[in-house]
């Protein structure tokens, strides 16, 4: 009997608010939707992941062949019935990729409850607070029993003809198992895990870290750098084309914001600093965009066992103005770290010194990291 896992990763995150879908968020040393991957995959025969419309690439190569991706739709059940629909299995596991840390024993035990008999098995953990219905105006209906009551997790197990029933109604639903109790089905409850928790806020990442056995001992660095201005050249700036502005000299494509934060990366995780990382003796890195750069340096300190905290680039230099296109920028640096915290502000320096004169630009920033 064949099993088929279904990873709904098509969702944007927005409690979240980094910028780039949640399944893309870095922890540890792999994005939720890699940590999803890696404990179902033990267990399963196919893969298929539903990833946000304008990702599939992206998650395709993340993952690697071998594995089915298909773009998601607007709603959770959207996009596991766009999955659904290439399944092979008999059976069927859908997984949350925010539920990144549910261990391969739990899928393994919604799959030994599958074979032993039941339609539909969904693990559950039994509710903590009291849970209460509101009406429209924030006043109390009733309160619940909360004896009786659980918290739905994933992965979720099916018989695939069964969940193929349950969604050709095309409804939508916060999970599965409601798709098969509205069709009139029986779902078996088994006993979920803590650290299968859904990823939600920031802080819930903090909560899965600590399951990763990362503690928090901060370290932080600092970077500068600044680049002279040279006609004929674009002008890349906090990982953004400014089309209105010369550019300045350099190795790569002088983005000082960019390099200023690789240094303070490498400085926190004490791994050298921009030279000895991307020397100039490294032609793969001549014409690089900062965003590359910033991707490699994620790359070369998460191998190091650091997580990055947050980031602070402050930008010096007369033109251009910044303070317009702050958010696009945060966005754009955001992303190549993982969607982690960025701040970026922009100072002149009063006609004096560094780049007062005018003659180029320059950036400091500095750098919070943590290690497992
Ligand atoms: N999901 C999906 N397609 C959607 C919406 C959600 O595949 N249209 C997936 C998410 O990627 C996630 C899971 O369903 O793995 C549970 O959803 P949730 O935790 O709500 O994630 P998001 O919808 O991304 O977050 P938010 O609601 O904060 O935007
Ligand atoms: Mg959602």
């Amino acid at each position: 009997m064949s099993v088929t896992a279904i990873i709904a990763a098509a969702g944007s995150g927005e409690r979240f608010g980094a910028g780039i879908p949640k399944a893309l968020i870095q922890l540890g040393d792999k994005t939720l939707l890699e940590h999803a991957v890696a404990s179902i995959s033990a267990i399963v025969d196919q893969i298929i992941i539903s990833a946000p419309a304008g990702f599939e690439k992206q998650i395709s190569e993340l993952v690697g062949a071998g594995v089915v991706v298909v773009t998601g739709g607007a709603t959770r059940s959207q996009s596991v019935r766009a999955a659904l629909s290439q399944a092979t299995g008999d059976y069927v596991l859908v997984h949350d990729a925010a539920r990144a840390l549910a261990s391969s024993d739990l899928a393994g035990a919604v799959l030994t409850a599958l074979k032993s008999g039941h339609d539909a098995v969904v693990p559950a953990l039994r509710v903590v607070d009291t849970i209460k219905v509101v009406d429209a105006d924030s006043f109390v209906i009733s309160s619940l029993d909360r004896a009786s009551l659980v918290g739905a997790q994933t992965p979720q197990g099916f018989k695939t003809s069964v969940l193929r029933a349950a969604h050709a109604s095309g409804s939508n639903a916060t999970d599965d198992g409601a798709l098969i109790e509205a069709s009139g089905g029986r779902v078996k409850i088994i006993a979920g895990e803590e650290r299968a928790l859904k990823i939600t806020t920031p802080a819930d990442l903090h909560t899965a870290l600590a399951y990763l056995g990362f503690d928090e001992t901060y370290r932080s660095g600092i970077g500068v750098d600044a680049h002279a201005f040279a006609s004929g050249r674009p002008l890349w700036l906090a990982c953004l084309l400014w089309p209105e502005h010369d550019g300045v000299q350099g190795h790569s494509d002088g983005d000082v914001a960019a390099h200023a934060i690789c240094d303070a990366l490498f400085a926190a995780s004490q791994l050298g600093d921009l030279g000895s990382n991307f020397g100039t003796d490294r032609p793969e890195y001549a014409d690089a965009s900062g965003a590359q750069m910033l991707k490699e340096t994620l790359s070369i300190v998460s191998a190091a066992g650091y997580l990055i905290s947050n980031v602070t680039v402050q930008i010096i230099g007369n033109h251009p103005k910044i303070s317009a296109r702050r958010a696009e920028a945060i966005a754009a640096i955001s992303s190549a770290l993982g969607g982690i915290p960025i701040s970026l502000s922009a100072t002149t320096t009063d006609g004096m010194g560094l780049t007062g004169e005018g003659k180029g630009i320059a950036a400091i920033a500095s750098a919070l990291v943590f290690k497992r």
